[in-house]
């Protein structure tokens, strides 16, 4: 059974999906920085590197499922929330244009499988998501929805809350899709995140910082994560890290820190951010590629392990 990703980022989506059985069979993301990052994790996956305004249902092979995690800027609490009036939420409607173009080729998939921020549930009273399950609808899909916490159905810990969308062509099938159930969080932190292992000196806060003292006095406890909120800091002692979001090591928003084995205080790294979403260490980071952009990366992406949770359970119904 084949997947093709649109708005691809780094296959976070179809690394799942592979490892639930699926093949990833075709891509598209307009980052070229992303696709590096992609097409090194992604061998045997065609991806396509433009503008999603620019493909065609016939670029994309007949698939049994077509995934994306569009851009949620539009609709996070973060952002501006204009939602659909804002272009990046409109590329929503890309998804059905394509579909849209797909059924006139009888070519529909089986599955449509979308990612996004919870807000997107409540955005604008409720009616955007409306507006997503009745353009579904309207092609001919049956539509469940649901926010997941990477915390409990993932065993990932991490604070994550993303509303899935999956739709289903056959109805009888759709009847037969169970959610996963919540599991226990086993995997912690420790395993995680490198206590004692010394990492780059860049990632480290020294007394010439103007924060050093600010840092020092609030981030004590060894297994907790940190968040430098400019004038305090916040402790998350769950010992589960707090989201991780794609504006990360931009400005203001800063990478969750920690207080290592030797008392050191510091970032968490942009492989063990990659770890906090569940991607493997066999996961490759492209040679030169900043931190700047492999934090942003992470903080897009997706929690690997729910999304394989989910494609097991669709894989399922679909056998
Ligand atoms: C939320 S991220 C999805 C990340 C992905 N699920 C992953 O696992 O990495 C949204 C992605 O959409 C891409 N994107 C934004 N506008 C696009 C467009 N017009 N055409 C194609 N891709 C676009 C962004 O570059 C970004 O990588």
């Amino acid at each position: 059974m084949k997947i093709a990703s649109l708005f691809a980022g780094i296959g976070g989506i179809d690394l799942g999906f592979q490892q639930a059985g699926f093949i990833p069979a075709w891509a598209n993301e307009i980052d070229e920085v992303c696709a590096q990052t992609f097409r090194l994790n992604h061998i045997q996956t065609k991806l396509v590197v433009d503008d999603i305004n620019n493909v065609k249902a016939s670029d994309i092979p007949a698939v049994t499922v077509l995934a994306g995690g569009f851009p949620c800027q539009a609709f996070s609490i973060a952002g501006h929330k204009k939602g659909f009036a804002d272009n990046r939420g409109s590329l929503f409607f890309q998804i059905t244009r394509l579909l849209e173009e797909m059924k006139e080729k009888s070519e529909l998939p089986q599955v449509v499988f979308l990612e996004n921020v919870k807000n997107m549930y409540t955005h604008d009273n409720g009616n955007t998501y409306k507006v997503i399950k009745k353009k579904l609808e309207d092609i001919g899909y049956h539509v469940v929805s649901k926010v997941l916490n990477s915390s409990e159905y993932g065993n990932l810990p991490q604070n994550r809350e993303r509303i899935y969308i999956i739709a289903f062509l056959d109805k009888a099938k759709f009847d037969r899709f169970r959610w996963p159930s919540p599991i226990e969080l086993s995997e912690s932190i420790d395993k995680l995140i490198c206590w004692n292992t010394p990492q780059d000196r860049k990632y480290y806060y020294t007394p010439k910082m103007k924060c050093y003292t600010l840092l020092k006095e609030n981030i004590r406890n060894k297994n907790s994560i940190y968040q430098y909120r400019r004038v305090y800091v916040r402790e998350n002692k769950s010992s589960v890290c707090p989201t991780l979001t794609a504006n990360m090591g931009m400005g203001g928003h800063n990478v969750p820190l920690i207080v290592d084995g030797q008392g050191s205080i510091r970032k968490l790294t942009p492989r063990e951010c990659l770890s906090l979403q569940g991607f493997p260490p066999s996961f490759k980071i492209p040679q030169g590629l900043t931190d700047t952009k492999v934090y942003k990366q992470a903080g897009n992406s997706v929690s690997v392990p729910v999304i394989k949770r989910l494609a097991e359970e669709i894989y399922k119904v679909l056998k």
